[in-house]
């Protein structure tokens, strides 16, 4: 198919249409996503949120075209093809670092994928590891950093060529809940300062409402949208916004759909309203 081109004054970011994705073979299929339809603003914020195997990596992979769709469509930047956009990057949730290299020279690693020179990209190097707190750890080795330091140093890295498009599939999934706090402020103020379209993947309710433009709630598989929450809390939304009505409101109303649809039971609902 040729590739869709946006006109200009078109905003196209990222356009799923009538996407399906099974796998294996045809009589016995996994229906891993059914009739995913999306569009993702240039600039936006968007995370998804749903329960394990509901599809949300294989939703990443195919945007990254590391995988192709069953069905349906997706253009990213006005671009249909089958190639790995360029100006993506993508934060899984290990940081696979290369142990022999320093921090510098990991966050430069992508430059020697492209034309681009390593002396020049060096200052905005060095920005970067300022940037998510790691300026003093440049010429340091992975071994010698915590495992949230790493998890910096692999978003440092992503953001080295500038990329317009960011996939993050859970990248704080390892983490202990307080460097997981402090990242997902951080990502925030990264954010706010790029401006990046972003597709954040994660199974906390909190995480995805305190970061996101706009939530994609997922069922079970097949994963399904089950609805997409506007989430008007002001930027930037820091520590505080976990008070804010708004984010109760929003929080409260993605625990119902998992409630109905059998991901949360039990006493999930009235323990939350005691935390
Ligand atoms: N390469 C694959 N081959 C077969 N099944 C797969 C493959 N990748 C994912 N799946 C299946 O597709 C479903 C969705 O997987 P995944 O996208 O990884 O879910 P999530 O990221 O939401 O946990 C799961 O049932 C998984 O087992
Ligand atoms: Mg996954």
């Amino acid at each position: 198919m040729a590739p869709v081109k946006a006109k200009p004054g078109d905003n196209p970011g990222v356009l799923l249409e009538n996407v399906s994705k099974s796998f294996g073979t045809a009589d016995a299929p996994i229906h891993a996503l059914e009739r995913v339809d999306l569009t993702i603003g240039e600039g936006e914020f968007i995370a998804v949120v749903g329960p394990s195997g509901c599809g949300k990596s294989t939703l990443l992979r195919m945007i990254s075209r590391l995988s192709p769709a069953t069905t349906g469509t997706i253009s990213v930047f006005g671009d249909t093809g089958s190639e790995p956009p360029r100006n993506m990057s993508i934060v899984f949730q290990n940081h696979v670092l290369l142990p022999w290299r320093t921090i510098i020279d990991n966050v430069l690693f992508p430059a020697e994928m492209t034309s681009a020179s390593r002396q020049e990209l060096r200052p905005h190097a060095l920005e970067l590891l300022g940037l998510v707190g790691l300026a003093d750890f440049a010429g340091r080795y992975p071994h010698e950093l915590s495992g949230g330091m790493r998890q910096r140093v692999s978003i440092a890295r992503a953001l080295l060529l500038k990329p317009t498009l960011l996939l993050m599939d859970e990248p704080f999934g390892a983490l202990d809940a307080l460097t997981r706090e402090q990242m997902r402020v951080d990502l925030e103020d990264l954010w706010l300062k790029n401006r990046m379209t972003v597709l954040f993947i994660t199974h906390s309710i909190d995480e995805a409402i305190l970061l996101a433009d706009r939530v994609i709630v997922m069922t079970p598989r097949p994963g399904r949208i089950e609805r997409i929450l506007n989430v008007n809390l002001p930027r930037p939304r820091g520590l505080a916004a976990r008070r804010e009505p708004e984010f109760l409101e929003k929080s409260e109303e993605v625990t119902e759909i998992f409630l109905s649809r059998g991901v949360l039971h039990g006493r999930a609902k009235e323990d939350r309203s005691h935390a």
